[in-house]
């Protein structure tokens, strides 16, 4: 999922923010898809990796030391801020984990006795820059939380240039418009409704495809390549309270700004929402799926 799942704010996602769901969302990532993906990896030497949407590199700190090899990975974002943010992030990372980490203006070089990465990035609109992407070089192009924020057009591109360049695709923490409370209340339903109404959007790549865009991305690029599928649900229970309140504040909004004349349902929901978490008596599921694409082999 994508801020507030993710209904965008105008001044985009904050470092806070994904920072708040790293956790979650590698909890929740698809093992059988990262498995396959190891496996479809390890005959290459070097990796070379497009990301999008990257905010400060999440989806690099997951499956980098989980691919092993020699891995060279290019980053792209809008968002200044959260490039800036960059550096101190994977420094932070490497410390924790005991990982060699050197760094320039706008590379870091990371070294770890099972894999080594040198990760680069630039600042670009990926809205209407696509095709201008070096994908000829990259084995792989993914991308986390990125997809449901896209337009059916948008994804179609994407889709045919990877076909067209033989890159496996990997985009996890798809939003798919499932969320489930406990306890549950009488208007949760409502409220999601709004919400997965709210998805659709323009976030900027034309009108969203928000939970759908999952299954149109799936379809795409199933003319040409394997694709599987799988469950990247966030399971939030006590641990993750902080986020969860989160979604509360964020989703509230979003509902009222797609109904106004929901505001008095909305407002009673954040309360009791707000009451349960704060006694700590909520979880909360949120469905998301991950795609992982595979060209065929090239005999
Ligand atoms: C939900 S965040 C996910 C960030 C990161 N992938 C993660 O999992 O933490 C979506 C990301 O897409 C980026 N984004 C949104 N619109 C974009 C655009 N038109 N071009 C490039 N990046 C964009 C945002 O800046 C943000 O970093």
């Amino acid at each position: 999922m994508s801020d507030t799942t993710d209904a965008q704010p105008p001044e985009g996602f904050s470092a806070d923010w994904l920072a708040l769901r790293e956790d979650a969302d590698h909890r929740a990532r698809n093992l059988q898809l990262t498995h396959q993906l190891i496996e479809w990896t390890e005959p290459l030497d070097n990796l070379h990796v497009v990301e999008l949407g990257a905010g400060t590199g999440s989806n690099f700190r997951y499956l980098s030391p989980r691919l092993g090899h020699a891995q060279h990975w290019t980053l792209y974002d809008n968002d200044p801020l959260l490039l800036s943010a960059m550096t101190q992030r994977l420094r932070g990372w490497c410390d924790q984990h005991g990982y060699g980490f050197r760094a320039d203006a706008y590379s870091v070089q990371v070294d770890a006795e099972h894999f080594n990465a040198q990760v680069t990035w630039q600042q670009c609109d990926l809205a209407n820059s696509l095709t201008t992407l070096p994908l000829a070089e990259a084995h792989l192009v993914t991308g986390s939380a990125l997809l449901d924020l896209t337009s059916a057009a948008w994804l179609e591109l994407l889709a045919r240039y990877c076909i067209f360049h033989h890159c496996a695709t990997l985009f996890v923490l798809n939003y798919n418009g499932h969320v489930q409370w406990h306890e549950p209340l009488r208007t949760d339903a409502q409220i999601t409704n709004l919400l997965n109404a709210h998805q659709l959007k323009d976030k900027g790549f034309g009108p969203a495809l928000g939970p759908q865009a999952h299954a149109f991305f799936e379809e795409n690029l199933s003319i040409r390549h394997r694709v599987f599928t799988g469950d990247s649900h966030w399971q939030l229970d006590h641990e993750s309270l902080d986020l969860q309140q989160a979604l509360v504040n964020g989703w509230g909004p979003a509902a009222i700004e797609q109904d106004s004349t929901a505001q008095p349902m909305v407002a009673e929901w954040m309360e009791q929402r707000t009451a349960a978490v704060t006694e700590k008596q909520s979880s909360l599921q949120v469905g998301h799926t991950d795609v992982l694409g595979l060209p065929p082999s090239q005999l």
